[in-house]
């Protein structure tokens, strides 16, 4: 084996898991934000983990509003979901820039992609500080799924995204 860099492990990690992190806007809209760096941590009970940079808008929603939704993005997001990671909702819809069309969930104010193989409705444990992201743990409380919705994954490190098959 060679020595290698973090970022150049990713690359061999390929391809690697997408999510759309969905948060509410004081204004009452939806912030849609790319990451792939999300997993699970309990089924019993039900939590979730992801990072973000501390930059971020989203995580300011969350600190903020303890309220998130966690969207596995179906195959038809495929040319938006890098424009969600690309750009900063703080002050662009990304909703409307980039055309998704979004979808109510039970019980919840926050909308989320309707083309969305999983959506996880979370609520913020706690937050810890690991270098130049937070760690946002989050208790689940409802799931939702679409088996006919092809899941996305990032691929090359995080440049491209396609299906997994
Ligand atoms: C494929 C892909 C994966 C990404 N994964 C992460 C991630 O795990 N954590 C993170 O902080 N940013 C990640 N990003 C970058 C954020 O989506 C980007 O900083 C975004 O502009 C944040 O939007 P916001 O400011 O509206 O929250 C990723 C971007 C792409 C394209």
């Amino acid at each position: 084996m060679e020595k290698i860099t973090l970022p150049k492990a990713s690359q061999l990690t390929s391809p690697n898991p997408v999510t759309v992190v969905c948060t509410q806007k004081p204004d009452g809209s939806t912030n849609l934000a790319t990451v792939s760096w999300w997993t699970y941590l309990s089924y019993n009970p039900g939590m979730i983990a992801y990072a973000m940079a501390k930059t971020s808008y989203s995580g300011e929603l969350v600190r903020n509003d303890k309220r998130v939704i966690l969207t596995i993005p179906g195959a038809e997001l495929r040319d938006v979901v890098l424009g969600c990671g690309t750009t900063t909702g703080r002050n662009t819809d990304k909703a409307s820039k980039f055309k998704i069309q979004l979808a109510e969930v039970e019980g919840s104010s926050i909308k989320i992609p309707v083309h969305s193989r999983v959506a996880i409705v979370s609520k913020l444990k706690e937050y810890h500080e690991v270098g130049d992201h937070y760690l946002y743990i989050c208790d689940v409380e409802q799931v939702y799924g679409n088996e006919g919705e092809e899941a996305l994954f990032a691929w090359n490190g995080y440049a491209q995204l396609r299906p997994a098959k």
